[in-house]
């Protein structure tokens, strides 16, 4: 069974797979420490998918198929010996593109680990290079530098590295040009985030996005650049070139021009639910179907039906002003944007 399209006639690509609800930032727009403080109860391990679990289900999602597949969380990295299930899933489910999304503390320790296990690329937040700033995003009073020691780990261990930046109007817009700056002199991809209205806790505000356009003039300010074709059919962020060096960067656009016609794809929360959207109020329990005994085959039909009944396109409707259903949206830690 391969290329099954949902209603919209979009097939299955990408798979996103979180592996912890847990994190150690509380960035304020995703796990804000008022709403995700000590008393916060996260998942116990059991309730979460164990690799085996994991490494049967992404067999089933190839069959049907994806070609990729990103590790995300929480911060993934805080996932007991991650680096195992990278290399099951890069030897024995055979997947040549598979990444990871990570705050990048954690990268000094265990980036020659992935690498060695399979992993070629990472995506590393960062929201701003100034110390204050930093902290004031990320909730948590640690340095920028943490974060580029990690990606000069990467870098060092061969991983191929590209950095998000959620920006946030009146809060750190005016690191645009400093973080452009910084990496473009490193060669390294940057990508501007809109600041997305995905869960319920984040306090969104259609005030405090900086829209895609005002990230481009502020960057043609001080740099000439130009638009690059996408690489493939449904990649998240619009991409750019600098004219006078070999450098790219990207805005992931997702409010001011939304990208929900190719989108292929589909993700499994940390608690072990599939969702067709990043901005679904539920998920499918896959949890309780393989713990119940499901044959390969039937696990494949169900996951294909779900597929096939797919419809969503949430920050499109978003966009046309078709008013959202009233329900309480996922929150991004435990699907992993
Ligand atoms: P590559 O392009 O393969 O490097 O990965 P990616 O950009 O898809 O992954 P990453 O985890 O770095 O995501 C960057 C941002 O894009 C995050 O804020 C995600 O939440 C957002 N994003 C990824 N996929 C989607 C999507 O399907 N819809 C929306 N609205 N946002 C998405
Ligand atoms: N809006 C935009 N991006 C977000 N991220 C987390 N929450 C949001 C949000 N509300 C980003 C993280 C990370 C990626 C997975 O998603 O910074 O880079
Ligand atoms: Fe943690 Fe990433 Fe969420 Fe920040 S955006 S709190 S680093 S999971
Ligand atoms: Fe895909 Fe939903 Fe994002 Fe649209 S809003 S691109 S359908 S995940």
């Amino acid at each position: 069974m391969s290329q099954i399209t949902d209603k919209l006639g979009r097939p299955l690509r990408d798979l996103r797979i979180s592996v912890t609800d847990r994190c150690n930032f509380r960035c304020t727009y995703c796990m804000p420490r008022e709403l995700f403080g000590p008393d916060h109860v996260f998942l116990p391990r059991s309730a979460l998918l164990s690799y085996e679990e994991l490494v049967r289900l992404a067999h089933a999602f190839v069959k049907l198929g994806v070609k990729k597949i990103r590790i995300t969380g929480g911060e993934p990295l805080l996932r007991r010996d991650l680096p195992v299930l990278i290399s099951k899933l890069t030897q024995e489910v055979g997947i040549e593109d598979i990444s990871l999304t990570t705050n990048g503390v954690l990268l000094p320790r265990l980036a020659g680990q992935l690498k060695d296990a399979g992993l070629k690329r990472i995506n590393v937040s960062l929201d701003s290079l100034d110390t204050d700033r930093f902290a004031a995003m990320n909730g948590q009073s640690s340095s920028p530098q943490k974060v580029i020691d990690g990606i000069d780990a990467a870098q060092s261990a061969g991983l191929s590295v590209k950095v998000n930046m959620v920006a946030k109007l009146g809060m750190n817009d005016c690191d645009i040009l400093p973080m452009t700056e910084y990496f473009r002199e490193r060669k390294i991809t940057l990508r501007f985030i809109e600041f997305m209205d995905v869960g319920e806790t984040n306090q969104w505000k259609l005030g405090e996005v900086v829209p895609a356009k005002q990230i481009l003039d502020t960057i043609a300010s001080r740099f000439s650049f130009k638009p690059v074709d996408p690489s493939y059919r449904g990649e998240v962020a619009t991409r750019y070139r600098f004219d006078d060096t070999d450098c790219e960067f990207g805005i992931i656009t997702s409010i001011t021009n939304p990208f929900c016609g190719d989108c292929n794809r589909a993700r499994i929360s940390a608690e072990g639910d599939f969702y067709t959207c990043l901005f679904a109020s539920s998920g499918i329990s896959l949890k309780e179907k393989i713990r119940s005994g499901v044959s390969d085959d039937e696990l494949l039909q169900f996951l294909s039906r779900i597929w096939l009944g797919r419809h969503d396109r949430y920050s499109e409707d978003r966009h046309k002003g078709v008013p959202a259903e009233r329900k309480k949206k996922v929150e991004m830690s435990y699907i992993g944007g």
